[in-house]
Order: C-alpha cells, then structure tokens, then sequence
C-alpha cells in the first residue's frame, strides 16, 4: 500500500495553543518507521500552511471563532487530499484540532458516493454556531461536512454535502450538547456512547460498524481524536473527558478495522504536545496508526 502523509498544524479550532504541534509531535513519536516496517512506500507530504489570525483579537464572527483563517486552510488542506486520493494512495493526516476533518473529508468525499465515516471521539462534533456553547469550530465539523452550519464552512472545496447521515458511525461519545442529540436524533445518526461500549465491549461494536458501513459505504475514513480515548492513556488532549476508550479497547478496535479492509483514508487529531506527559499521547497515536495498518504478533 501506499501512504500520503499530510501534517496540518492547526490550532485555531479551539482555545488551547499547542495543538498545531501536533503533526511534529507524531512523528517525532516514530510514525514513519513504524509504518515502513509494514512494508508501506510511505511518503511525507509535509505540513500544510495554516493562515494566522491577526494579533490581540478574539474575533468571533457570528460564534465562529477564526472563521475565514480556519475555512482558507480547509480548502488548502481539501486540495492536497484531493490529489492524495487522485494518485490512488491513501491518506493519513496529521492534527491539528479537529476542525481539520472538514477538509480532510472535503478532500476524500468528492471520490466516493457513498462515503463511510467513523469518528471515534468522546465527543459528537455536531455543533453549529447557534447550538455551540464555546463558539470553537473543532466542536462543528461533523456537522459542517453533512452541510449544516455557516456557508463557508459548509462550501470547503465547491460541493456539498459530504457525507450523509446514515453512513456516520460515532464510538466513545460521552460528551453531547443539547443540539448534537437533537441533531442526531433527527438524523438518525449511529452513535455507540460509552454506555454501549461498556455493556456489549468494543468487539462487538466494531462488529457491528463493520457490518452497518459495508453494504451502504464504497470508502470509509476514519478520523480519530485522541480525547476519545481516557484522559489516563491520552493526556495530551485539550478538551478531556473523564471515562473514555481504553487502551486496549482502541487498539482492538485498530486491529479490527484494518481486518476489515474497509478504511480508505485515516486522521488522527488533537494531539497537544504541550498538555502532553512526555509525548505519551502521540506516541499512542503511532501505536494506533501500527494497529489500523495491520500490526500483529503473528
Ligand atoms: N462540544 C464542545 C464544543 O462544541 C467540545 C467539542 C470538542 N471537540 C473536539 N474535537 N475535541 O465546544
Ligand atoms: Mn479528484
Ligand atoms: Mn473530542
Ligand atoms: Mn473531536
């Protein structure tokens, strides 16, 4: 196989400055040697620029903190997938806040008709501007990409939406806002809480992703916030949640999706290097990214 490796140094999705290292961070942790033990033709395609808000402000427009910053790096970042995807290799990016994944998926979607999604995160990211209680665009991209939200936003790369509903697969949310249950309510969107996590263990979940995804979806992407995983495991997170995926937990998961053959393109974001013990929390990443590209002691 061949991997794309895009590094998106991204921090102005949330409050928290550090994040934006998060790319350096993961590969400082060892990702390109690790993965070239798999046999990948691995290539780095660097980092992708992030605009800089001007200085001394906290400008929010309309509840969209950085708003044309954060949508200018999208479409930078929606480009270099695009052309990851054209060239039949699949892409792996690096965060950055999770504000990333609308143009991540930007980027993937417009080859797929049916693109699958698993967003493994403790929370739903389905805000908007008018449900968001912080105004911090890493709470909306889910929501963006279905093509709810500002317009510029929403428009990342000329279509939308891009993905639907029903090809959406939440694990490990336990940290909703009012406007996210409604939404996923109203849109009948799959979500396995932690409470579903516990009571039927996270083999049986991602058996049951695998199964919901195959028959619907023609490419999956999974985008991975580390915050899904405890706070314990993955401290380097700027917005934890106590009770979260366990190590173990994650990578069985890893370790079944890559089984499964299903995932097309991969992110892992959130990252904070700074909030981290040691590079614990990317090294974790490195070890997933092992699990998800196939990884065994056999
Ligand atoms: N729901 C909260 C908000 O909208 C937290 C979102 C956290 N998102 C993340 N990608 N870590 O502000
Ligand atoms: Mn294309
Ligand atoms: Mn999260
Ligand atoms: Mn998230």
């Amino acid at each position: 196989k061949q991997l794309s490796v895009i590094g998106v140094p991204m921090d102005l999705g949330q409050m928290r400055r550090g994040v934006d290292m998060g790319p350096s961070a993961i590969r400082y942790a060892g990702m390109v040697e690790r993965l070239e033990q798999l046999k990948y033709n691995i290539e780095d395609l660097g980092d992708i620029e992030i605009p800089r808000p001007k200085q001394n402000t906290d400008e929010k427009e309309d509840n969209l903190r950085n708003l044309n910053e954060i949508a200018e790096g999208s479409r930078r970042l929606a480009k270099a997938v695009d052309e990851v995807v054209e060239n039949k290799r699949f892409p792996l990016v690096l965060g950055g806040d999770h504000s990333i994944a609308m143009g991540t998926l930007a980027g993937v979607a417009k080859h797929y008709e049916n693109l699958g999604v698993i967003w493994y995160d403790a929370h739903g990211d389905l805000n908007t501007a008018d449900s968001s209680p912080s105004g911090n665009i890493h709470g909306m991209p889910l929501a963006v990409s279905l093509g709810i939200g500002h317009e510029k936003l929403t428009s990342i790369h000329d279509y939308e939406p891009k993905i639907k509903p029903e090809n959406i697969v939440i694990i490990g949310a336990r940290s909703l806002d009012e406007g996210e249950r409604v939404l996923i309510e109203e849109k009948g969107i799959k979500v396995y809480t932690m409470h579903e996590v516990d009571r039927m263990g996270m083999t049986q979940v991602v058996e049951e992703t695998v199964d919901y995804l195959k028959d619907r979806t023609d490419g999956v992407h999974l985008s991975l916030d580390l915050d899904g995983l405890d706070p314990n495991e993955a401290p380097g997170v700027g917005t934890p949640v106590m009770g979260g995926l366990s190590y173990r937990e994650s990578h069985l998961a890893m370790e079944m999706l890559h089984q499964s053959g299903m995932i097309t393109s991969a992110e892992f974001v959130e990252v904070n290097p700074i909030l981290d013990e040691k590079n614990k929390t990317a090294s974790v990443a490195v070890g997933l990214m092992g699990s998800l590209f196939g990884e065994s002691l056999k």
